[in-house]
C-alpha cells in the first residue's frame, strides 16, 4: 500500500468508488423503518447532520412487538421454577415463597391511584413486557403498570412492600443480561412515561430529566441546544436515561467523557418502601457525607426505581471524523490504540474494534452492508472517531497519525469517511454487531474488563475449546478495554455453553478481569459476583441490599446471590 492512500484526495477516491455501491444509509430503507432508525445528530461544520444509524431495536410501544425469534422453546414454564432459557444446564431458580400472589383488590388500587389505562393486563403487551431484547428470558408476571410521577411510584412501591408484592423495574428493555424481565410474577414498573425534560442549563450543561426519556430524544434536546449527551450505545432508539443509569451504561463514548459515575450529578430514587430519596443535586462538586447516588448508579434496580436524573453534558463540537481501518493482527490492534491515545490526544472520541468473524457475521447479517475495505476481509478492523473543535487542526492530526501508523506497518488497509453516510455507513457496521448476532441464531454474550494486552488472548483460547462446535465473534470497545466475546450457533446448546461456562469466568477472574464491563449482572450472572468481588464487598452488597429494602421486593433474583439476601 503506498503512502497517498492515506492523503485526503486518495481517500476521497477511494470513498467514491464505495459510494458508486452505496453502503446502506437506514434513513432511506423502508424495510427498517419499524426498527426506528434513531440516528445520533452530529453538526459538521456547522452544515450538514452526521445520521449515526440506529441499530437493531425497536422503540417500545408496547404491544406491537415483533417476536420473530421467538423459538417457542421455552423452558421456563414449570411454575415455581425458572430457567435460563437456554440449555438443560441452565441455572435452575426458585419463586420465593415469601412473596404474595396478586388479586383482584390488588389490581383495585393500583387502578384508583393510576387510573384504568396505566394499568395494564393485556396478553400482548404483558408477553412483550416479559421477554428480553435477547429473547433469552421471559417472565410471567399478570401485570404492568405505568407510573407518571414520583408520587405515583412511591405509592405502588408503598403498596407493594406492604403486600410482599416483588416487583421489577423496567426501561427501554433493551438490558442484555435478563435483569429487566420479571423470573416469576412480579409487577413490572415501566417509567416510560415520565419522560419530560426539567430543566436545562445552558452556562453549564447540567440537564435534568424524568428517568423515562429516552436517551435518543435526550440527544436529538441536546442538539438543538448544542450539547451532547456524555453517553451513546447501539440501543439508543429505546433504552432510556433510568436504565442507563441503573446499569451505569458504558458505550461508544465512555473513552473520552468518562462513566456515568462521573456523569451524573443527582438523582432521585424511590427506595422499596416508597420513601422518595431526593438526591437530585446539580452541582459540580458536593463532599457532605456520602455520595449515595453511586449506590444507584449499576445497582440494575436492586435497590430502587430511579425517577429522576441530573447529567452533566459536554459541548457538541463542530468537527468529527471517522477512520474504519484494518490490522493485521491483535498486537497491532494494541500498538494503535497507544499511538491514538498519544497522537490525537484530546480529539479521539472513539476507538472501537471488530474481528475478521464480525465483519463477516456482518456482512451476512446487516441489511445493505457492503465490506468498506474490500476485496478479501481483514484480521482485525479498528473504527476511530475524532471530535475537535477545529476542521483543519484536527485533519491535519488525524492524517499524521494514519501516516505514521502506516510506515510503522500498524496498519494494512483504511479509509476516512469523506461525509456523514459513510461515516454512517461504518458506524453502522460496529452497531449492528449485537443486531447481527441475533440473527444469526443463537448468542452466549460475554461482556468483559480485560487488560488490553492479554483480552484476545482469550477468544483464541475459545475458538480452541470450541473447534467447530460454534463461531466466536469479538468485538468491543477497545479503549475501555471492553471486550465483547459472543459465541454463535444456529441454537443453543448444552455441549457448547459447557465448553464456555465456567472457563470465561474462571480465565477473566484469573486475569484480574470484570465478568461485567458493562451490561451488569442481572439474572444471568446474579450467581457469579464472586469471580470479580470479594467475599467481603459481597457482603456488605448483600447488607445494603437488605438495609434499603427489606422484604427483598425489588428486581429479586438478580444482581447477588439469592442465598446471600434472605
Ligand atoms: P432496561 O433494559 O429496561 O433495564 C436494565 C436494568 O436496569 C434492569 O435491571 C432494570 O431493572 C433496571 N432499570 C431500568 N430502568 C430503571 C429505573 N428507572 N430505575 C431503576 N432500575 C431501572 N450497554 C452498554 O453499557 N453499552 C453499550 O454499548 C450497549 N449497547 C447496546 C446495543 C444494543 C443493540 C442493545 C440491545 C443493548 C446495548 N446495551 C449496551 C445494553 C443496554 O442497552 C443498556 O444496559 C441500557 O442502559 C439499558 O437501558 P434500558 O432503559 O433499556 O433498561
Ligand atoms: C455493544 O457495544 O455493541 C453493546 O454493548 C452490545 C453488545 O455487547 O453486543
Ligand atoms: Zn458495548
Amino acid at each position: 500500500m503506498k503512502m497517498e492512500k492515506w492523503r485526503w484526495s486518495s481517500a476521497a477516491h477511494r470513498l467514491l468508488r464505495l459510494c458508486s455501491n452505496p453502503l446502506s444509509d437506514l434513513r432511506c430503507s423502508p424495510k427498517l423503518q419499524n426498527s426506528t432508525p434513531s440516528g445520533v445528530l452530529y453538526r459538521h461544520e456547522g452544515t450538514c447532520e452526521w445520521i449515526r444509524p440506529f441499530i437493531g431495536q425497536q422503540k417500545q410501544h408496547f404491544g406491537q412487538r415483533s417476536h420473530h425469534l421467538w423459538s417457542g422453546n421455552c423452558l421456563g414454564e414449570t411454575p415455581g421454577i425458572q430457567n435460563r432459557f437456554f440449555g438443560a444446564t441452565a441455572t435452575k431458580i426458585e419463586r420465593n415463597s415469601k412473596f404474595a400472589t396478586l388479586n383482584s383488590n390488588d389490581i383495585s388500587y393500583f387502578k384508583e391511584i393510576l387510573g384504568e389505562k396505566n394499568v395494564i393486563q393485556d396478553e400482548d403487551t404483558l408477553l412483550s413486557a416479559n421477554t428480553d431484547w435477547m429473547h433469552k428470558y421471559r417472565g410471567s408476571s399478570k401485570l404492568l403498570l405505568l407510573p407518571r410521577t414520583t408520587e405515583e411510584v412511591s405509592s405502588i412501591l408503598k403498596y407493594c412492600n406492604s403486600r410482599c408484592l416483588a416487583v421489577v423495574p423496567q426501561g427501554g428493555n433493551t438490558g442484555l443480561v435478563g435483569g429487566s424481565v420479571p423470573v416469576f410474577d412480579e409487577v413490572i414498573i415501566n417509567v416510560s412515561s415520565m419522560n419530560n425534560v426539567i430543566s436545562f442549563d445552558k452556562v453549564s450543561g447540567i440537564l435534568v430529566c424524568e428517568a423515562g426519556c429516552i436517551l435518543e430524544n435526550l440527544i436529538s434536546f441536546l442538539d438543538n441546544r448544542g450539547f451532547i449527551m456524555p453517553l451513546d450505545l447501539g440501543a439508543k432508539g429505546s433504552c432510556q436515561i433510568g436504565g442507563n443509569v441503573s446499569t451505569n451504561a458504558g458505550g461508544l463514548r465512555l473513552l473520552r467523557y468518562g462513566s456515568l459515575h462521573g456523569n451524573v450529578l443527582g438523582l432521585e430514587a424511590v427506595l422499596a418502601n416508597g420513601e422518595v430519596l431526593d438526591m437530585l443535586g446539580t452541582l459540580r462538586k458536593d463532599n457532605t457525607g456520602y455520595d449515595l447516588k453511586h449506590l444507584f448508579i449499576g445497582s440494575e434496580g436492586s435497590l430502587g426505581i430511579v425517577t429522576k436524573v441530573s447529567i452533566l453534558t459536554p459541548p457538541k463540537l463542530s468537527s468529527v471524523n471517522v477512520a474504519f481501518l484494518a490490522c493485521k493482527d491483535y498486537f497491532s490492534c494494541q500498538k494503535l490504540l497507544l499511538e491514538a491515545k498519544r497522537k490525537l490526544g484530546e480529539i479521539l472520541s472513539a476507538f472501537e474494534f471488530l474481528d475478521e468473524q464480525s465483519m463477516a457475521l456482518a456482512l451476512s447479517h446487516l441489511e445493505g452492508v457492503r465490506n468498506p475495505l474490500p476485496p478479501s476481509l481483514h484480521n482485525f478492523y479498528v473504527l476511530i472517531e475524532t471530535t475537535g473543535s477545529n476542521e483543519s487542526y484536527d485533519r491535519e492530526k488525524l492524517e499524521a497519525f494514519l501516516l505514521s501508523a502506516m510506515e510503522g506497518g500498524l496498519i494494512s488497509d483504511g479509509i476516512v469517511a469523506q461525509d456523514i453516510q459513510q461515516a454512517s455507513s461504518v458506524w453502522h457496521i460496529r452497531e449492528g454487531l449485537p443486531e447481527a448476532l441475533i440473527k444469526a441464531g443463537a448468542n452466549y454474550k460475554y461482556d468483559l474488563s480485560l487488560p488490553v494486552e492479554k483480552l484476545y488472548n482469550l477468544v483464541e483460547e475459545m475458538r480452541t475449546r470450541l473447534e467447530n462446535l460454534a463461531t466466536v465473534v469479538a468485538y468491543g470497545h477497545l479503549g475501555d478495554g471492553n471486550l465483547h466475546l459472543n459465541i454463535s450457533a444456529p441454537q443453543y446448546d448444552d455441549a457448547i455453553l459447557a465448553q464456555i461456562e465456567p472457563f470465561v469466568y474462571e480465565w477473566t477472574s484469573k486475569n484480574r478481569g470484570s465478568i461485567s464491563a458493562e451490561h451488569g449482572l442481572g439474572l444471568m450472572k446474579a450467581n457469579k459476583i464472586l469471580y470479580s468481588k470479594s467475599p467481603a464487598a459481597v457482603n456488605l452488597m448483600a447488607s445494603i441490599k437488605k438495609l434499603l429494602d427489606p422484604n427483598g421486593i425489588v428486581n429479586p433474583y438478580k444482581v447477588l446471590p439469592q442465598s446471600m439476601i434472605h
